[in-house]
């Protein structure tokens, strides 16, 4: 990880190796706490954060799904992301805001815990690479029934930690999870689309899987460039008949998967467009698409 000099903590900015906090810290030991990843793009008129208003709203509604009072308003985040961002000298990077429960309450019930929010900004280019061998995951995808699966709240990462760990050790780049249902959810940091026959499909929103800014986003761009797009349920087998698949998220942005288990696939000639609009959208080279980039 590429340090840069300063964290926001609670309304200050602090040097990052001062940016510490107790063992005992709420949140360290179960998991109660929301965060968001959100990316800073370099373009030819300054550096641009990309659909951060819809990630702070996603980060406040993660919060308060835990019951957590964040003593800042959405307004006041963003503005202190873009602080953070600029006197970080960051052009281009990852910014990550977390709220969490902090110190001084043991025992489960969190209420009355001290809330922190903590914003840290550093580089980080693409997260997988130029296209990723993925594993089906044998663990399934969290249960809606047993955690809010549709909000990202710090805990529920524990199970993309068993998914990666298990993916790499079998060789393979990342992991894909099916829910409960044996349909197809997601990988542990992204979504997943499919095209085949020329129609886009990814799976659809029912409280399983993280509604993620940048399927939104290839949702509309990819209807913009004229393709139909399906919301609906996928099993495993139908995605193995894909032409082609590719993730997409904020970490990994549009990356084109190459090998599911035993099937392997090209990147196609339709994820190779949706993927450079994309990339063109964020570094601002089309204007159709500004409303989405919040300036520095
Ligand atoms: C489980 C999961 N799914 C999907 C995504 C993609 O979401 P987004 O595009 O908002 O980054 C993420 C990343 O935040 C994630 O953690």
């Amino acid at each position: 990880m590429q340090e840069t000099e300063f964290i926001w903590f609670n309304g200050k900015l602090i040097k990052w190796k001062d940016a510490k906090i107790h063992v005992l810290t709420h949140s360290l030991h179960y998991g109660g706490g929301a965060f968001e990843g959100i990316r800073v793009y370099k373009t030819k008129k300054g550096s641009v954060v990309f659909r951060l208003k819809e990630h702070i709203k996603r980060f406040f509604n993660s919060a308060e799904s835990l019951d957590m009072k964040v003593f800042f308003s959405q307004e006041e985040i963003i503005n202190a992301i873009k602080e953070t961002v600029r006197v970080n000298k960051l052009k281009e990077g990852y910014i990550r805001p977390i709220i969490f429960h902090g110190y001084g309450k043991m025992g489960l019930d969190p209420t009355g815990c001290e809330v922190n929010v903590v914003i840290a900004v550093w580089p980080w280019p693409a997260y997988i690479g130029e296209s990723a061998k993925v594993k089906t995951s044998s663990f399934i995808r969290i249960h809606p029934k047993s955690l809010k699966a549709d909000k990202k709240i710090c805990g529920h990462y524990v199970n993309s930690i068993l998914g990666s760990l298990e993916a790499k050790k079998q060789g393979f780049d990342e992991s894909l999870f099916l829910d409960y249902e044996g349909n197809v959810a997601e990988g542990p940091g992204e979504n997943i689309f499919m095209i085949k026959d020329g129609k886009i499909k990814t799976p659809k929103l029912k409280g399983q899987i993280l509604p993620g800014i940048t399927r939104d986003s290839i949702i509309k761009v990819t209807k913009d460039l004229g393709y139909e797009v399906e919301e609906e349920d996928i099993t495993l087998d139908e995605l193995k008949t894909a032409d082609e698949l590719f993730f997409v998220g904020t970490a990994a942005e549009v990356t084109p998967i190459s090998q599911l288990d035993d099937v392997f696939f090209k990147e196609g000639k339709i994820a190779e467009r949706i993927r450079k609009k994309f990339l063109e959208i964020v570094h601002y080279e089309d204007e159709k698409y500004s409303d989405w980039l919040d300036f520095i």
